[in-house]
């Protein structure tokens, strides 16, 4: 038994905030930005709107794109670092606002910017295991409600948006194979500095050491590729799609050259959505399954790194 995405969706709040907007602000501009990251403009969620909202319109397409009924769903697993609330998890919500009734399992994985790899690995031992024919896979979140507005070396880089897949079991694969890691070690390059248990006073926000995440980053993604392609007996050459997480262009950049890939065969979004942390991966798929660049037959490796530190890959045949 293997697991095959059989349809994608995603979803990205209409308010557009440019680097210009950003540079009235802070201290920043948009060429500094642009030479450093990539990014030119992030999505932001407007007040009524949480990451189970920005799930569910990313979880309809996806439903639609499968050709299947909410109610078949019989797993539904959400990647946030941003949920709704402390509980029930974002993916209660989701079912709820879902409708499915049937009493299926729900839950949310965290693993911050690796959360997607994470949750499709967790779905694909489900189906594996037999023990789900149809899940729901989600990565979303509203990384703007605990950003800094004021830290230029931090806020220039997050933005809001939700991806999902839906994920069936099938007799081929799908997904060839998962790989996922963590180091705690690395807590404090990248973290919220406050939580539930610890006592929050409210006044949290990211905090991170950007030059050092940036260097463990490109040589860990290195790692997962090497490791990827070395579990599956497989050549660079053998790739046809690199969909990374979407974090800094010059990381992206760093992850094709090891694969010797060109860029025309990297699905590229943190230009427009900046980094949706968990949600980036599903979104920058469903970009590029939507405009017709990944078509049936093609080997897509999807990588990606994140507070933890986290790091995971999937490597999956298009079906
Ligand atoms: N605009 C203008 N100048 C800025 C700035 C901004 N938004 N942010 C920082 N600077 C300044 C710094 O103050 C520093 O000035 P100084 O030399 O006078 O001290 C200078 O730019 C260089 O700072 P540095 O932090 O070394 O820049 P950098 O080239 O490493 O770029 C990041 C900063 C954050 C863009 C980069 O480190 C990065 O992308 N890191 C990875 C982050 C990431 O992807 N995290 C998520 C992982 S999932």
């Amino acid at each position: 038994m293997y697991s095959r995405v059989q349809g994608t969706g995603s979803y990205l709040p209409s308010r557009i905030m440019t680097n210009h907007e950003l540079a009235e602000q802070v201290d920043t501009s948009h060429d500094w930005i642009v030479e450093r990251t990539g990014i030119h403009q992030r999505h932001i969620a407007a007040r009524h709107e949480n990451s189970s909202d920005l799930a569910l319109a990313a979880a309809l397409q996806a439903i639609s794109a499968a050709g299947i009924e909410a109610d078949e769903i019989d797993l539904i697993v959400v990647a946030t670092t941003t949920p709704d609330l402390v509980f029930p998890s974002t993916a209660c919500l989701l079912q709820q606002k879902l409708g499915v009734a049937n009493g299926c399992p729900a839950f949310d994985v965290q693993a911050v910017c690796s959360g997607f790899v994470y949750a499709l690995s967790v779905a694909d031992n489900f189906i594996r295991a037999g023990q789900a024919k149809f899940a729901l896979v989600v990565g979303t979140e509203t990384m703007s409600r605990i950003t800094d507005w004021s830290d230029r070396s931090n806020c220039i880089l997050w933005g809001d948006g939700a991806g999902a897949v839906i994920l069936t079991a099938s007799d081929t694969p799908g997904v060839i194979s998962t790989h996922l890691h963590a180091d705690g070690r690395y807590r404090d390059l990248l973290c919220v500095n406050g939580g539930v248990s610890s006592g929050a006073d409210g006044a949290y926000a990211m905090r991170m050491q950007g030059s050092a995440v940036f260097k463990i980053a490109v040589k860990t993604l290195d790692a997962i590729v090497d490791e990827t392609l070395a579990a599956n007996n497989l050549q660079k050459s053998d790739i046809n799609w690199l969909v990374p997480h979407q974090a800094n262009i010059r990381i992206i950049q760093a992850t094709a050259k090891k694969l010797g890939m060109s860029m025309n065969n990297v699905v590229v979004t943190v230009d427009k959505h900046a980094n949706t942390s968990a949600a980036s991966i599903p979104l920058a798929l469903d970009t590029a399954v939507r405009d017709g660049r990944i078509r049936s037959g093609d080997v897509v490796l999807m990588e990606a790194f994140g507070g933890g530190f986290t790091w995971g890959s999937v490597l999956l045949k298009w079906v």
